[in-house]
């Protein structure tokens, strides 16, 4: 399964507009699956599909990272996987061009979970990743997103609400995720995002924080949520449903219900998750008007919907 953000997607105002993200969902499922049917493992997988969402500048992450305060890119990322319980995360890291790649670093190389902006950097720089330029993220439609939000003192989501942030309603946003269960029966989640627009220097989101914007654990389930991540770090939504499987023995489905109640119930939480549980049922839910998100269920047809 993999995401493109969720809100109300009120730019997606025509058919050609509304295919490029179903298309873009597509492609990326298909090297999923592709992956897979070769052996390849859900780590692989999940890593793989999230650096190619991180790769298009139509999803806020990667190339596509919306703006700071101080019209910067600042990203955050996290891979996790469900076999070992071993995750790898990175938050406030800059001008590198797939940050879900050097979380897979921290998971692989280093004995820490979590790292953030300058130890993050060097410890990308030691690794040998690329410092890519400060223009390969600062795209006209970045730039006039930003300067809208900064002139207006706002912040705004993945997509947007209209009635949350008015003048921004027409932009583009998008936190990505990608879960994915492999034929040895191992589930991955990983999790990508630029933030929010015009967030503040240094602020971080749910989507690197492991037990809130992304969680894999075998015996339960495999999460990636989008949203506004001061609500899901609120409620530990992604640990929430794997929490909610693991002790009262819920399938997928009745816990997406019973995880995104809580998430709206607890702290009126706007944005949403994709889920594969550990037999591999694919679950989505959201409280926003729309999440662009896709998945393969058990090898069958590819289905994109937002
Ligand atoms: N969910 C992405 C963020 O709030 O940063």
């Amino acid at each position: 399964m993999v995401h493109g953000g969720a809100g109300a997607l009120d730019n997606v105002t025509n058919e050609a507009e509304a295919v490029r993200y179903l298309e873009a969902m597509r492609v990326v499922l298909d090297h999923g699956r592709h992956i897979l049917e070769l052996g390849g493992s859900a780590l692989e997988a999940v890593e793989q599909c999230a650096a190619l969402l991180e790769d298009d500048p139509l999803f806020n992450a990667g190339a596509g990272s919306v703006l700071n305060e101080e019209g910067r890119v600042e990203m955050d990322a996290a891979i996790m996987c469900g076999q070992t319980l071993n995750a790898g995360s990175v938050a406030g890291v800059r001008n590198i061009a797939n940050p879900i790649q050097l979380a897979r670093v921290v998971l692989a190389e280093s004995e820490h979970v979590m790292l953030i902006g300058e130890g993050a950097m060097r410890f990308a720089d030691l690794h040998g990743f690329e410092r890519v330029a400060d223009h390969y993220f600062l795209t006209p439609d970045r730039i006039a997103q930003w300067e809208k939000a900064h002139r207006d003192h706002r912040m705004g989501l993945d997509h947007d609400c209209e009635e949350q942030m008015p003048d921004l309603r027409n932009d583009k946003f998008g936190t990505i995720g990608a879960v994915a269960k492999d034929s040895k029966g191992n589930l991955a989640a990983a999790t990508s995002t630029g933030g929010i627009v015009n967030k503040r220097f240094g602020r971080v989101g749910d989507s690197p924080i492991v037990g809130a914007g992304v969680y894999a654990d075998n015996s339960t389930c495999a999460v990636s949520c989008t949203g506004f991540g001061e609500d899901f770090l609120r409620v530990a939504l992604a640990k929430t449903l794997s929490d909610i499987i693991e002790f009262t023995g819920a399938e997928g489905k009745a816990a997406a219900e019973r995880g995104i109640d809580y998430l709206s119930t607890k702290v009126n939480g706007r944005g949403g998750f994709i889920m594969i549980d550990h037999d591999g049922r694919c679950c989505s839910a959201f409280t926003t008007k729309r999440m662009i998100h896709g998945w393969i269920e058990r090898g069958g047809e590819t289905v994109c919907r937002f």
